[in-house]
């Protein structure tokens, strides 16, 4: 087939290729030249991605977006029925349960009909306005919408700051109305949690300032943030406040006291309001709004310091810079797929930079010379692909990250598992920081960071139980040490939290001492070694060895899966299907009556045992029938790929030497249910979870988070460039034969820097040092990376599988920090 590829870094030839399938390429086209220009911010903003799509910097605080009244955990949503009741400037992206952050909204009328300042909307479901449909626009750093109202509003950021350029119309869209732009903020939150409130408007310059208290969407505690805005374009007319749906300029502040009684944003909407005369030039008023959690002094200041001149555009072209620089370490060789795939795959890297954000400087709580980031939101779902996507792209960023982990243990004794406005998150399962930590170490991220402190930090996880579990560390710690599982009906004397997710839970506690001890081996901790991967085997102990699986009396045909187990050793039971989309898919999440797995079946945690996969094959029967079950897995439709447990399921054939089938799954979800349309993500993207895992597997490699290992299959393109930002090495994987139809899919041979390489998995070396992996691709499935000494390393029964295949290249040697030696682990 003869394809012509093109470097996206550079417009070279057109495709050549003609395919069959309709959704190839168009070869009239030409395409863009750069990562940036595929970035769609809309995709899974409609039908629970919950993502958020307007204006960020990369990890940025500042994220302007409008709001709507409906599905709005993002602020928006791409339904058009769905009206919009201001823009706000702080959100989080893709988070499931209630929506986050969203303060102060503002809203834009052209003026006020008859000139009355009291004919004009104030609260939320009065002023909440329709969009005109198709006139959404939006781009890394910059979002566009325009209103029923004609008004249009555009938006771009700093990273404490939201700038705003509303276009209001000639003639005003409502009756008796001439052009006198009405601006009002509003006390509120996305969640309407507001108690306390203050503000005040400067009626000789149009400046509002204010602050209010908030809650977290998915903690515990309270919150303050202030605001800080200005206006530019045109003379002020007239400034007041509001209270209900009632204005006057009689009163330029106001004030919700702690006591008062029905304060929340419901029971009294109440906020600021400035007029305007007709505008100077192009009808355009400026709004810039600065934000902070520590004064109102500082949201002014972050706003004068960071945009000085309101220059909208210059501000556009400082966050696409921004972004820029962020996406292209990576280079492709699309190889003539479809623009669906590089839509999906730049889309995704993109979001994976939305979140955590740098709130460095903005830490009411301590003082440190530490970065401090927030909303890690949360890491159960985000150790998995996010931050090892981070730690590939942007080593910088993932170092801050961590060192801010650190901080927040040093100051607040634990390492959050959830953590967002400065609010302790609820802990999902176990105490996952612990594996970002790992995976960390493991590649090499170090500048400046404690490893001491973070070895104390997460051996108190492991070690001690915090009085309230749900907020941080692990619950029935006493259990764990003495029964080796989380039992039901548990008898807890040293801390209180939910008493659910027995079963995932405990898998996962032993996957976090799994990733403790390796961690404890590298920092020469012998004897915490070998207790931690004792205590990973924990999940031996609920394994239920004759449990069957049925649906509707009909056997699956497999036997043996987790269940739950009382104090005095009696299983309990738990249907294997119970909370998959085959039986009751909502059953398990996080509430006092949900049950011993969370959001997902038994089935599913049945398979995560990620540092002793060998161990878990042989108990299942062997690779044949381990395969067999992994596909019933991805088969009967018990697997929901729109949570992030599900991900690592895709990749696990490799460890039965079957990385063939891998790829197989990969593409039965990519595009089908990962894709470039509105609602083309299966499940709340998390912060960038749904994104971070399309980019690595159309990258063609997937991380087995907490380990130095990476799962291999061919890129989704031609060829996948990555340049390391701590070493500026470049590692290459080139498709040979590549077929844009993605039906030659199976890696025939494989040669490292020219060197046959049979292992079905990479290490981070690879990406630190550089190279050139290629793959011959070809029809069918090989014997490539199917024998014991290809697969990933795994604890026992004992294969050695620590000698490379061919010692010409042995993959890691450079780098000792790296070297896996299992043979110490294998002789538990
Ligand atoms: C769009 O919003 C309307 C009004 O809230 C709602 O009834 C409808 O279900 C939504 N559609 C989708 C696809 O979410
Ligand atoms: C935003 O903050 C980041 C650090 O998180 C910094 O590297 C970057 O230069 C800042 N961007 C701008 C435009 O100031
Ligand atoms: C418009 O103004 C006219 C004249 O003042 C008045 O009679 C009419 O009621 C107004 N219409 C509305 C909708 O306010
Ligand atoms: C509002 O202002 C009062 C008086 O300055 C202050 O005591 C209070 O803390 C402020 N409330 C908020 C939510 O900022
Ligand atoms: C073990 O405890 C469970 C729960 O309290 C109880 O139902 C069961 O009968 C006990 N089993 C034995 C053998 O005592
Ligand atoms: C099981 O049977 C019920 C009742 O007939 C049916 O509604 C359901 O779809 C069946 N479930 C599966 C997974 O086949
Ligand atoms: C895109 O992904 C969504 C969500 O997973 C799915 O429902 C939809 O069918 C997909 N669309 C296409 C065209 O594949
Ligand atoms: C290792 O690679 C070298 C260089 O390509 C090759 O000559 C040699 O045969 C290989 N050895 C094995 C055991 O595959
Ligand atoms: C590890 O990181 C340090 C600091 O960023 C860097 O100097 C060093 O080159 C890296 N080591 C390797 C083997 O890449
Ligand atoms: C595993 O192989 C290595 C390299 O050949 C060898 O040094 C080591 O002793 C072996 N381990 C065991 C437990 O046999």
């Amino acid at each position: 087939m003869g394809t012509v590829s093109r470097k996206t870094a550079f417009m070279v030839s057109l495709c050549t290729l003609i395919t069959v399938a309709s959704t190839h390429y168009n070869p009239s086209q030409p395409r863009a030249n750069s990562g940036f220009e595929y970035v769609d911010p809309l995709i899974g903003t409609l039908n629970g991605g919950h993502v958020f799509p307007g204006a960020t910097l990369p990890f940025g605080m500042a994220k302007a977006g409008p709001d709507v009244i409906g599905e709005n955990q993002g602020g928006f949503s791409s339904n058009d029925s769905e009206p919009i009741y201001g823009f706000s400037h702080m959100h989080d992206s893709g988070t499931g349960g209630s929506p986050s952050l969203g303060n102060f909204p503002i809203f834009a009328q052209s003026g006020c009909p008859n000139d009355d300042i009291n004919a004009c909307q104030y609260t939320e479901s009065e002023r909440a306005t329709m969009r005109i449909p198709g006139s959404v626009h939006a781009k890394p750093g910059y979002f566009d919408i325009t209103l029923a109202s004609n008004i249009r509003t555009e938006m771009t950021v700093t990273n404490r700051t939201a700038l705003y350029r509303f276009t209001f119309p000639e003639t005003p869209v409502s009756p008796n109305t001439t052009l006198n732009p009405h601006i009002l903020v509003e006390l509120s939150d996305l969640p309407n949690t507001r108690s306390e409130a203050n503000i005040t408007v400067y009626a000789n310059n149009g400046r509002v300032t204010g602050s209010g208290i908030f809650s977290p969407s998915f903690g515990i505690g309270t919150y303050q943030s202030f605001f800080c805005l200005d206006f530019e374009g045109a003379k002020l007319k007239d400034a007041g406040v509001w209270s209900n749906s009632r204005a006057t300029n009689k009163a330029t502040s106001l004030e919700i006291r702690p006591g008062d009684v029905r304060k929340t944003p419901s029971n009294r909407p109440s906020g600021g309001w400035v007029q305007f005369e007709k505008p100077t030039q192009g009808n355009q008023i400026i709004a810039r709004v600065g934000m902070s959690f520590v004064s109102e002094e500082q949201a002014c200041t972050n706003a004068e310091r960071e945009i000085p001149t309101n220059n909208f555009d210059s501000v556009v072209a400082v966050a696409e810079t921004a972004w820029r620089s962020k996406l292209d370490v990576i280079t492709l060789e699309d190889g003539c797929v479809s623009d669906v795939f590089l839509k999906a795959f730049w889309s995704g890297v993109y979001r994976s930079m939305i979140s955590p954000q740098d709130y460095t400087g903005e830490n009411p709580f301590w003082e440190s010379g530490e970065p401090y980031y927030d909303s890690f939101y949360c890491i159960w779902d985000s150790f998995r692909s996010i931050h090892p996507l981070i730690t590939l792209l942007d080593p910088h960023s993932q170092t801050m990250m961590v060192r801010s982990l650190l901080d927040i243990y040093r100051h607040q004794g634990w390492l959050p598992d959830c953590r967002m406005s400065f609010c302790k998150g609820n802990t999902q399962g176990g105490s996952n920081a612990d594996i970002v930590i790992a995976d960390a170490y493991l590649k090499n991220i170090s500048a400046g960071i404690d490893w001491n402190l973070a070895y104390e930090a997460v051996v108190k996880d492991a070690e001690v139980e915090p009085p309230n579990w749900d907020v941080e560390g692990r619950g029935g710690l006493d259990s764990w040490k003495n029964l080796g599982y989380i039992p039901t009906e548990n008898l807890d004397t040293d801390g209180v939290g939910t008493e659910t997710r027995s079963i995932s839970r405990t898998v996962e506690y032993a996957y976090n001492d799994f990733v403790i001890a390796m961690l404890a081996r590298e920092l020469g901790h012998t004897a915490d070694y070998q207790k931690y991967l004792g205590r990973s085997g924990n999940w031996k102990n609920m394994f239920k060895a004759d449990q069957r699986s049925s649906i509707n009396g009909t056997d699956s045909g497999f036997e043996g899966f987790l269940q739950p187990r009382y104090m005095n050793g009696t299983w309990g039971y738990q249907d294997p299907i119970f909370c998959s989309p085959l039986l009751d898919f909502t059953g398990c999440y996080l509430n006092p009556d949900g049950k011993e797995t969370y959001e997902g079946p038994v089935w599913l945690y049945t398979f995560f045992v990620p540092g002793d996969m060998k161990t878990l094959i042989s108990t299942l029967g062997g690779p044949e029938r381990f395969v067999e079950r992994l596909d019933w897995l991805h088969e009967s439709g018990v697997l929901y790929v729109g949570d992030e447990q599900s991900f690592l399921n895709v990749f696990l054939y490799h460890y039965a030497g079957r990385p063939a089938l891998s790829a197989q799954r990969a593409h039965q979800y990519i595009p089908s249910l990962f894709n470039d349309t509105v609602v083309g993500i299966p499940g709340n993207d998390d912060s960038g979870a749904m994104g971070s895992f399309e980019a690595f597997v159309m990258m063609g490699f997937f991380p087995n988070a907490g380990q130095d290992v990476y799962f291999i299959i061919p890129p989704f393109f031609e060829s996948i460039s990555i340049r390391n930002g701590q070493t500026g090495n470049t590692a290459t994987i080139r498709n040979i034969k590549f077929d844009p139809n993605h039906v030659d899919i199976y890696i025939q041979s494989a040669t490292l820097d020219g060197v046959p390489y049979t292992r079905n998995w990479l290490q981070h070396s690879f990406f630190l040092e550089g190279g050139v992996l290629e793959l011959t691709l070809g029809p069918q499935e090989s014997a490539w990376g199917t024998k014991p000494e290809d697969v990933p390393p795994s604890l026992g029964p004992f294969v050695n599988s620590t000698v490379p295949v061919n010692e010409t290249r042995p993959v890691g040697k450079r780098w000792q920090m790296s070297g896996i030696n299992w043979d110490l682990a294998a002789s538990q």
